[in-house]
């Protein structure tokens, strides 16, 4: 028994000391085995297809973003259940201070998340990943992870060490570039606010050979389409946000996801994180009991299957730095890695 806690020590030494060089995302060939779905694109990327804007080291958040013009005001007013609120849906997704739910889910928050700044072009946190962190499968579910994780991230995003394998994806430039801009004090109360929140149950995962045809936003969130024949899911994993409106339109952030997940999948994912199966090394060392956090490395247990197959996916494409990670997926197939993500986003927060 003492001998993990030595071994992690040593891993996070060589983790630390290690400069590891990220990959430009056009150099990166998208094989068969693209994970599409896991970035919130319905296809294989094709030479000529849209991909995010530019977004050079001194540009603003928002000269990275795929960004439209604002709901427009003066809509109808909205409520949800157990919510004591009312928005228009220009109130509830205001950028600059999104209506809040449900403020009995989270402590006061701190202007940084509730409003951003809009001299500097960051919208606030709470735009992108709700007022109590649950967050959305497009980008990430910042509640209760350990705050110099939380730096250690804001860091790696802010230098590029951290960014998106697939060049479609915006939102992770616009969130590098809110990183670099943000001064030491905000990232600090940033991350003590969101690491004094609980995450709750956000996802909850299907096996099934059949999911519902579905459209994707800009910014990668995958909605059902009611009425139509379902798609055979094949060895993919489609995510859609369980209430389309509530998360579409109202950023409802009790609104959960449902990850239809092929059949069988989530016992071969389990018998890879408890075993590593010959492949791998036992997530649990790390990521701790359950896979709900250790110290300073973050939970995974329960996060959206999009958001943890595109992290163990950039690791291996080297767009997202973590040589701590690297020997963990390096002899990972797409498919394991996809059974292991159906596992994981199974298991309960919260115990
Ligand atoms: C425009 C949407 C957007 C806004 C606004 C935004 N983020 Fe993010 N954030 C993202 C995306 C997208 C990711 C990660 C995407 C990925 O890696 O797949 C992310 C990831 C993160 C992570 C890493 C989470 C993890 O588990 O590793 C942290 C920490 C974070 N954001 C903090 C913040 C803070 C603090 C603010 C406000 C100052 C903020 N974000 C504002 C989109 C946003
Ligand atoms: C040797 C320790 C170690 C092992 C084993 C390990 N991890 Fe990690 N993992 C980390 C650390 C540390 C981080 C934080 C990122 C960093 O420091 O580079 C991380 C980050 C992650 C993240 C991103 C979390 C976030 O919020 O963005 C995911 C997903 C993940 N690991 C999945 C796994 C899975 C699945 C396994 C098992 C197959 C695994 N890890 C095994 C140490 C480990």
């Amino acid at each position: 028994m003492q001998l993990k806690p030595l071994i992690i020590a040593s891993l996070l030494i060589l983790a630390l000391s290690a400069h590891a060089q990220t990959i430009p995302p056009e150099t990166i060939q998208h094989g068969p085995d693209w994970p599409n779905w896991a970035y919130g694109e319905i296809g294989p990327y094709s030479p000529g297809d849209e991909i995010a804007p530019p977004c050079p080291e001194n540009a603003s958040p928002l000269e990275c973003a795929y960004y439209g013009a604002p709901p427009e005001k003066g809509g109808p007013k909205y409520t949800l259940e157990d919510s004591t609120q009312s928005f228009e849906v220009a109130e509830a997704d205001n950028d600059f201070g999104p209506g809040d739910w449900y403020p009995q889910d989270h402590p006061e928050m701190p202007d940084l998340v509730a409003y951003g700044d809009k001299e500097r072009e960051i919208r606030a946190c709470s735009m992108c990943h709700y007022a109590s962190g649950q967050g959305k499968m497009e980008n990430g579910h910042v509640a209760g992870l350990p705050v110099n994780y939380f730096l250690q991230q804001l860091e790696a995003f802010a230098n590029r060490e951290r960014y998106s394998a697939d060049l479609r994806k915006a939102n992770p430039n616009e969130m590098g570039r809110i990183a670099a801009l943000l001064t030491e004090e905000e990232r600090k109360i940033a991350a003590e606010y969101f690491a004094s929140i609980e995450y709750k149950p956000h996802v909850t995962v299907i096996e099934a050979d059949e999911a519902p045809q579905v459209r994707a936003t800009m910014n990668g969130l995958l909605l059902p389409l009611e009425g139509l024949p379902k798609q055979k899911l094949g060895q993919r994993i489609i995510e859609v946000a369980e209430h389309p409106e509530r998360t579409e339109l109202l950023r409802d952030p009790r609104a959960g996801f449902i990850a239809y997940v092929p059949i069988g999948s989530i016992a071969k994912g389990e018998a890879l994180v408890t075993t590593g199966g010959g492949k791998t090394i036992q997530c649990g060392l790390c990521h701790g009991e359950g896979q709900r956090g250790l110290g300073d490395i973050p939970a995974i247990a329960g996060r959206t299957a999009s958001y943890i197959m595109r992290q163990l996916w950039d690791v291996k494409q080297g767009t997202r730095t973590s040589p701590i990670m690297v020997p963990v997926v390096a002899n990972l197939t797409a498919e394991d890695m996809l059974n292991i993500t159906a596992y994981i986003a199974s298991l309960d927060p919260t115990n």
